[in-house]
């Protein structure tokens, strides 16, 4: 296998890439896309300011000429997000507690039935805990005024309108044991103990000098694994370059072989040159498309040549 896609896939894994549909009209960021990738994410297409920016009002747009893309090429799809604490209209930050419950049930049900069959996993709800050592909820409409079964809420909504996809809850500086990474364990091993339907978590693993690839990753990843989940790199990025970065990028990709129930992974851009990350270099292929030593390694871990 001489691409990720392939040999991922030779492991019985996805590799994905987030995917801006204001690129899909440049050719190297499209056959790069497409020759290396077997899913993507839309990286804020599918968000609820892009998808529903007046009550009622969807707008698929976007987000459709991304999934139209991917499903054209033979790739899966991951639904990213439904419900978030940002990226919101306004007109939802405004509405009380019985409104906002009713609007969240609707955009669930607006979303997932529209794309109902194509998605393989939802990102359902995204960063609902506060970093630090807490492990509290994080603040935002959703759970300041629905209070925690707002999330609950959320997963029985989609499992309703989509029964086929999987439903992940999705996180980061959960990547290792940590009161964070804690909070969300415990909140999952409650949903599977009360039926709640939860399918999968996802480490996004966005890493750099100050949050490091910890050295628990795959014993955490394992852990939330024998849970009765499946486990899910989701937008992975790593800081750095040359060396220090392609060791990075080939422990996590370790990581993830090494639990059998790590489904893909993803990395959050094709390309440097359209990184979140402004100026920085964490992705696999530089700013003109040339494979990175970070590229090499992650292919080679991936058992590929
Ligand atoms: O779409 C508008 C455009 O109309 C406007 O002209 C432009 C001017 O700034 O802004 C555009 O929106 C920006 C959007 O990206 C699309 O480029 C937003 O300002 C900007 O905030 C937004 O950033 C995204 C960020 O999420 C928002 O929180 C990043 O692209 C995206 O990579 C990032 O992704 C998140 C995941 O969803 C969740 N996990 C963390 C990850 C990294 O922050």
């Amino acid at each position: 296998a001489d691409t990720l896609g392939s040999a991922a896939a030779a492991q019985g894994r996805y590799f994905g890439a987030a995917v801006a549909a204001g690129h899909l009209g440049e050719s190297a960021y499209t056959a790069t896309l497409d020759r290396e990738f077997t899913s993507v994410t839309p990286e804020n297409e599918m968000k609820w300011d892009a998808t529903e920016p007046t009550r009622g009002g969807f707008s698929f747009g976007a987000a459709d000429q991304i999934v139209n893309h991917a499903l054209g090429q033979g790739m899966k799809v991951r639904g990213h997000t439904l419900v978030w604490y940002t990226q919101l209209p306004s007109w939802v930050s405004g509405l009380g507690a019985t409104d906002l419950r009713t609007a969240m049930n609707d955009h669930i049900n607006g979303l997932v039935s529209h794309y109902r069959g194509k998605i393989h996993s939802w990102d359902v709800v995204n960063e609902a805990f506060q970093d630090g050592g807490s492990g509290a909820r994080r603040g935002g409409p959703f759970q300041d005024k629905l209070g925690d079964g707002y999330i609950e809420e959320a997963f029985r909504t989609a499992r309703a309108a989509d029964p086929a996809a999987k439903l992940c809850y999705n996180d980061y500086n959960i990547d290792g044991v940590n009161a964070k990474s804690n909070a969300v364990y415990a909140m999952v091993k409650d949903f599977k103990a009360r039926g709640v339907p939860i399918d999968c978590v996802g480490f996004q693993s966005h890493f750099n000098s100050a949050s490091p690839v910890p050295s628990d990753y795959r014993a955490n990843l394992q852990r939330f694994a024998d849970l009765g989940v499946d486990v899910q790199i989701t937008e992975l990025d790593i800081e750095g370059s040359g060396t220090a970065q392609a060791g990075d990028y080939a422990t996590v990709v370790r990581a993830c072989l090494a639990v059998s129930r790590c489904a893909g992974l993803t990395v959050w851009g094709v390309t440097d040159k359209y990184s979140w990350r402004s100026g920085g270099t964490p992705l696999l292929f530089d700013a003109n498309y040339n494979k990175k030593p970070a590229y090499d390694a992650v292919l080679t871990a991936l058992g590929g040549t």
